[in-house]
């Protein structure tokens, strides 16, 4: 049975930032208890022209250049969002298209912010099976569009990001080592965004009551997160025969350094095992456990070898917890350049454009 490696990754945010105290001027907030109650200093925020397809192809380009691999050469390809750019079609297809990986079957994937251990799971139990060899694992999104700017409870929490993971089969033991993921719908309403689905399609009234923003019941998040991180982490490590012992790294969801906090206590682990950079970025949701692995390798604390565990919690309710033998890239003696591919597929929607273009105006002559 194939292994599922990580033999890629790369990250992108965008580059405006928005300050505590940029927040301070627009709502009733400051500084001071922004930090103190979630550890948050700033966040990066979209322009006007960024979408979760855009920021993910940025990353998913640098994990492809990482792995060494084409983006033709991708079989799968799972985009996990919580702010995807339409219902129909799905983020994941833009980015097929927009990194040209032609071969890619591609689809979304929702369960908020626990979204990218449940799309890397799926990948790499694909892969497991035979069935596929290489895949593309993005956790992206543009939450920002989402959040009430008027709510200081939501607004100071979210910023926008994309993160992505290149897996590739290998006979060599190592990567995902198991996953564990759970859901409890009873939770539901804790966290929600509930206008522009079927059930509250968008009219003037959803807009009057806000229903496109997110809703949260903050204390009720905050006490189902410190339930479950530690459960979910010694769960995801029984399955494997592991302890707490045999980990470098815990990687947790960004959402609130107290949270985090709460967790290695409960794990007695030191907190300085714990990679913690919601301080930069707020809570990027599915993004937030790639950005933070990028970062955690690019510092030189995350090394091959070394035992990870991936643990995050969101809206549905949902949480699990992902172990990995961290390997990086393949050895390959070839040299890909995936920003090519991004040329070609352009170049390829053009001509389908034009073709489509010049079929309109004979099917309107024969009319
Ligand atoms: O990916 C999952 C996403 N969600 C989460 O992880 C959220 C989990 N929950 C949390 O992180 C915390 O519950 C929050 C950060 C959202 C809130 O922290 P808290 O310690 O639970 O504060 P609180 O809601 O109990 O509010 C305490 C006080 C209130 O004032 P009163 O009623 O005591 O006078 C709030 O109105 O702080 C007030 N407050 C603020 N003050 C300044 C709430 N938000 C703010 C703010 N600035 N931004």
């Amino acid at each position: 049975m194939p292994f599922a490696h990580i033999t890629g990754w790369g990250m992108f945010v965008p580059e405006p930032v928005l300050t505590n105290n940029d927040l301070a001027k627009i709502i009733d907030t400051n500084d001071e208890w922004i930090r103190d109650h979630t550890g948050i200093r700033e966040r990066h925020i979209a322009r006007e022209t960024e979408f979760p397809s855009t920021l993910a192809v940025e990353a998913s380009l640098k994990a492809l250049a990482m792995a060494n691999l084409a983006p033709t050469e991708l079989d799968l390809i799972i985009c996990s969002t919580s702010s995807p750019e339409y219902i129909f079609p799905a983020t994941a297809c833009l980015i097929q298209d927009q990194i040209g990986a032609t071969k890619a079957g591609a689809f979304d994937l929702l369960a908020a912010c626990s979204g990218f251990i449940f799309a890397a799971n799926m990948a790499a139990q694909a892969i497991r099976s035979g069935s596929i060899k290489n895949a593309l694992v993005i956790g992206s999104e543009t939450l920002s569009r989402f959040v009430d700017w008027k709510d200081r409870n939501t607004c100071i929490l979210f910023g926008d990001g994309a993160g992505a993971f290149v897996l590739q089969a290998s006979e060599k033991p190592g990567g995902i080592l198991s996953a564990v993921m759970h859901s409890d719908g009873s939770g539901a309403d804790s966290l929600t965004l509930l206008g522009g689905g079927s059930r509250h399609p968008a009219t003037e009234l959803t807009l009057h009551e806000g229903k496109h923003f997110v809703q949260m019941d903050g204390k009720a998040v905050f006490r189902f997160a410190t339930r479950v991180m530690g459960r979910a982490v010694i769960e995801a490590l029984e399955a494997v025969g592991m302890t707490t012992n045999d980990v470098q790294w815990i990687i947790p969801h960004q959402a609130n350094f107290r949270i985090i906090e709460t967790a290695a206590k409960y794990l007695k682990m030191p907190l300085d095992k714990f990679v913690i950079n919601v301080e930069h970025y707020g809570n990027t949701s599915t993004a937030s456990i790639p950005i933070a692995t990028v970062e955690a390798v690019q510092k030189g604390q995350l090394k091959p070898g070394d035992k990870v565990v991936f643990v995050g919690f969101g809206a549905g309710l949902t949480w699990g917890a992902m172990v990995v033998e961290w390997t990086g890239p393949i050895p390959t003696k070839k040299q890909i350049h995936p920003e090519q591919y991004r040329l070609f597929a352009r170049l390829r929607r053009f001509v389908r454009r034009a073709i489509r273009y010049i079929e309109s105006l004979y099917s309107r002559k024969e009319v």
